[in-house]
């Protein structure tokens, strides 16, 4: 690792990833490694906020998404890949940094509320509003019948949100951040109002204890807008996303369901190629875009057959990571790179959290 600067960035560990985390994230971190030292982390204990119900495939998940990162190009000589609950040192300055965080910023926080809208869309959650104890008995009532075993689905309506954990969120991030020191976080803009907290909470920590942490800086990259198929942002929870794994068959129905411009409905209807998402796709495989876009303006081709050229387009990015990601899975191959991570990080986390015990007076020895 050559080093303009400790770099850090987490992905919480939904499985399999798609175009969206690919060009968001993934890329950059790929170009980041080579010159900064990195720490990526499969942030397994932030899946937990929104997950905690569902751990059933969590490590079928980390496993999945560290084989994606891997064939993407991430390198276990020039980065460190981690999973985040194989560094207890992160809990400690958590728990360390909830100590002076108010509340208020949390409750604030925009992700927060947005998010527990989202997810939280749910007759439960408003029942309990203001109930004081959250208990299964409670739970039970509003439900009107004994809860099923727990096999839930984050997105399904029971699920309580309004949890410490959920809400210290940007808590946790920010010891995720610190512990290693960094300075530069490459984030997309949604996670924008997270690193303001986690700057805030580190400027209020050094205000207490003294120059001990850094002052982490986002790193937001343009990344070229990848829509999912429907249009609308590409997201797991949508069901609109297209793997960086399709096969030729699972791809071909994908692609020709693609939205496209709703008024262009014959071939020779000029179409608006801002906003289909066949153009976009275009855009990120094919050489020949520039010339598509009059194409498809003049209504000289059609719906059908830019989406067939797409498809073959795709065909052979798609093959060599199909390829690549076969080689990459081999038994305990992913154990062994996130357990050396995970050493490695340990030991970073662990001279942080000396210098934080020390800056708080909590070191173990008395002294006499
Ligand atoms: N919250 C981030 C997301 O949902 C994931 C994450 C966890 C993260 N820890 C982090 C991002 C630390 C940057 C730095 O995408």
């Amino acid at each position: 690792m050559a080093s303009k600067g400790i770099v850090m960035s987490g992905m919480r560990p939904t499985g399999r990833l798609h175009l969206g985390n690919y060009y968001g994230a993934l890329k950059n971190w790929v170009r980041l490694q080579d010159e900064h030292d990195c720490f990526f982390g499969v942030a397994d204990w932030h899946m937990l906020t929104t997950g905690y119900e569902s751990t059933g495939r969590l490590n079928e998940d980390v496993r999945d998404m560290v084989l994606d990162w891997l064939t993407a190009g991430l390198n276990p000589e020039k980065c460190v890949m981690f999973r985040q609950s194989r560094v207890p040192q992160n809990a400690e300055l958590t728990l360390l940094l909830g100590m002076i965080t108010p509340i208020s910023w949390l409750e604030n926080n925009p992700t927060y509320k947005e998010q527990l809208q989202e997810l939280g869309k749910t007759k439960l959650s408003k029942a309990l509003e203001g109930a004081s104890i959250p208990s299964t008995e409670i739970r039970q009532k509003v439900s009107g019948a004994a809860l099923e075993p727990v096999e839930a689905d984050p997105e399904r309506s029971r699920l309580e949100l309004r949890t410490q954990g959920f809400l210290s969120y940007p808590v946790m991030q920010t010891a995720d951040i610190a512990v290693y020191g960094a300075g530069l976080v490459p984030v997309g803009h949604d996670q924008l109002p997270h690193l303001e907290i986690s700057r805030e909470i580190v400027r209020r920590f050094n205000g207490i204890y003294g120059e001990v942490l850094v002052e982490p800086k986002p790193i937001v990259t343009e990344t070229p807008k990848v829509p999912g198929i429907d249009s609308r942002k590409m997201s797991k929870s949508y069901g609109n996303g297209i793997d960086l794994f399709e096969t030729p068959e699972t791809l071909k129905p994908k692609v020709m369901s693609m939205f496209t411009d709703p008024t262009k409905i014959r071939k020779d209807d000029p179409g608006h190629p801002q906003g289909c998402v066949v153009f976009a796709m275009h855009k990120l495989y094919s050489d020949f875009f520039p010339r598509r876009e009059t194409e498809c303006k003049e209504g000289t081709i059609g719906c059908v057959a830019c989406k067939r050229e797409l498809l073959e387009s795709m065909d052979g990015p798609f093959a060599e990571f199909r390829e690549k990601r076969a080689a990459f899975d081999k038994p305990g191959l992913v154990d062994e790179i996130l357990e050396a991570g995970s050493a490695k990080a340990r030991d970073v986390a662990e001279s942080t959290m000396e210098r934080v015990r020390s800056a708080m007076n909590l070191k173990a020895r008395l002294g006499r």
